[in-house]
């Protein structure tokens, strides 16, 4: 009798867990057809960074079809299905008024040497059409995203040229403030601010960026700098890896007014997958991540969200989502919520091809207008490494003239001294 019932129980549970089992295949199942009709398109990838880190940025000795000491690589794209990726261009804050300008082409020159060496896997990417014909050949568009402002060195004519390189995102700050805005440190009492925000050749910057089809990323920035871009920015903004901070309180995340702000412009909101911005803690699940995409659904809607994974820019992942191939399961954790096609699709690509599209749309508009070549004061960006060429009465050049002025006068004085 025991027996039987043991027996039975053991069927139920075995036939019940086989059944949760089932419903998850088929969520997956359907997150991978979903993958194959629209490309997920990811915000963020540092894979550029630890080619430098790693390798030096010698591609030659690296095999992306097998390297193991990253989250990404060429069989763990294709498992993952990744349609689109913005490939960061990052280099620290220290480099800042150092040689930040020359190692952040040299990260752009690492990716477009990536998708040279790897042609059946990547196609270089500068467009929302870009972007669909490599979904189209099974290829991952490769775009490029400049991580800091830093990495311009305070010149419009610097953005203009990593633009024409290719470039198709500035986050205006990393974790340091620039001679023209104030980072999110700023906003954790950490560090002061300097700029109470943007400062007037911060917002010239913005007004290139818009004329350019540019995107302005606001990952990083302190919540004025947000909400002076979303009140100024004639294209949407996005947030290429952040998550949301009614979930996680951290001052990286977007707070829900900025959500409904982000909304009300059409903008994005890609979520970022490090543990910390995930849970404010070390440790963090799945279902953590898909929290954040239930919550900005909830606040502003569907059409604002993206994936930004941030992969090869953190150390901790939440368990299940170790790297790029795992992101499919956040796509089916989202099904499993009840999110309809249409809605996850929006996440999957949608959204951020609506929003460089109109960035796009936004540029063919000012078509015409003149680039901006009104530099920033000098006073602004003085220091050693810096030079003063073409600023009239300033900086080095100046001092060395009057330096070379006192000499004359000096010398003068003492020849007329000297009997003769
Ligand atoms: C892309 O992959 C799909 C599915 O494997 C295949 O049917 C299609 O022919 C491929 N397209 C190209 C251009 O290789
Ligand atoms: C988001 O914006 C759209 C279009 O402006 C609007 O229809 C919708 O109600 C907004 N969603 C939320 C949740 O505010
Ligand atoms: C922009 O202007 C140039 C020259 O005036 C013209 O050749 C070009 O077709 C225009 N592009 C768009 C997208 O309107
Ligand atoms: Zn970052």
């Amino acid at each position: 009798m025991l027996s039987k019932f043991i027996l039975a129980l053991y069927l139920a549970l075995g036939l019940s867990s086989c059944a949760a089992s089932l419903a998850e295949d088929q969520h997956m199942t359907r997150a991978l057809q979903l993958m194959s009709e629209t490309p997920l398109i990811d915000g963020h990838n540092d894979l550029p960074w630890q080619l430098r880190k790693q390798f030096n940025n010698e591609l030659n000795k690296v095999d992306l079809n097998t390297l193991e000491t990253t989250h990404t690589n060429i069989p763990k794209i294709k498992e993952g299905r990744l349609g689109a990726q913005f490939w960061s261009a990052y280099v620290p804050c220290e480099t800042q008024y150092k040689d930040a300008v020359r190692q952040t082409l040299e990260q752009i020159d690492v990716v477009h040497r990536m998708c040279q060496k790897y042609p059946e896997t990547f196609m270089f990417a500068t467009s929302s059409q870009d972007i669909m014909e490599a979904f189209r050949m099974n290829k991952t568009a490769s775009l490029i995203g400049v991580e800091g402002g830093h990495s311009l060195d305070s010149s419009l004519g610097t953005l203009r040229t990593m633009y024409h390189l290719g470039v198709r995102y500035l986050t205006l700050t990393h974790s340091c403030n620039t001679p023209w805005a104030d980072n999110w440190l700023v906003d954790t009492g950490s560090e002061p601010s300097q700029h109470n925000g943007l400062s007037p050749f911060g917002k010239q910057l913005i007004v290139e960026m818009n004329r350019l089809g540019m995107l302005i990323d606001l990952a990083h920035v302190t919540v004025k700098v947000m909400n002076q871009v979303l009140d100024m920015s004639k294209a949407p903004v996005i947030f290429s890896h952040s998550s949301a901070y009614s979930i996680c309180p951290h001052k990286r995340n977007v707070p829900d007014d900025i959500l409904k702000r982000v909304n009300e412009t059409r903008g994005i909101v890609m979520v970022n997958f490090y543990n910390d911005y995930v849970t404010c803690s070390k440790t963090a699940k799945l279902s953590d991540v898909a929290d954040h995409f239930d919550h900005i659904k909830k606040v502003a809607g569907v059409g604002i969200i993206g994936f930004g994974g941030d992969y090869d820019g953190v150390t901790r992942l939440p368990e299940g989502l170790e790297d790029v191939s795992k992101v499919p399961k956040v796509v089916a954790e989202l099904l499993k919520r009840g999110w309809t096609d249409e809605e996850v699709k929006a996440a999957l690509g949608k959204n951020l091809l609506r929003v460089l599209g109109e960035a796009e749309k936004v540029r063919d508009s000012l078509n015409g207008t003149n680039p901006d070549d009104v530099p920033i004061p000098y006073e602004e960006v003085k220091n050693t490494c810096r030079t003063s060429y073409g600023y009239p009465n300033a900086g080095p050049a100046h001092s060395l003239s009057t330096l070379a002025l006192l000499l004359t006068l000096a010398l003068q004085a003492l020849i007329a001294l000297t009997p003769s």
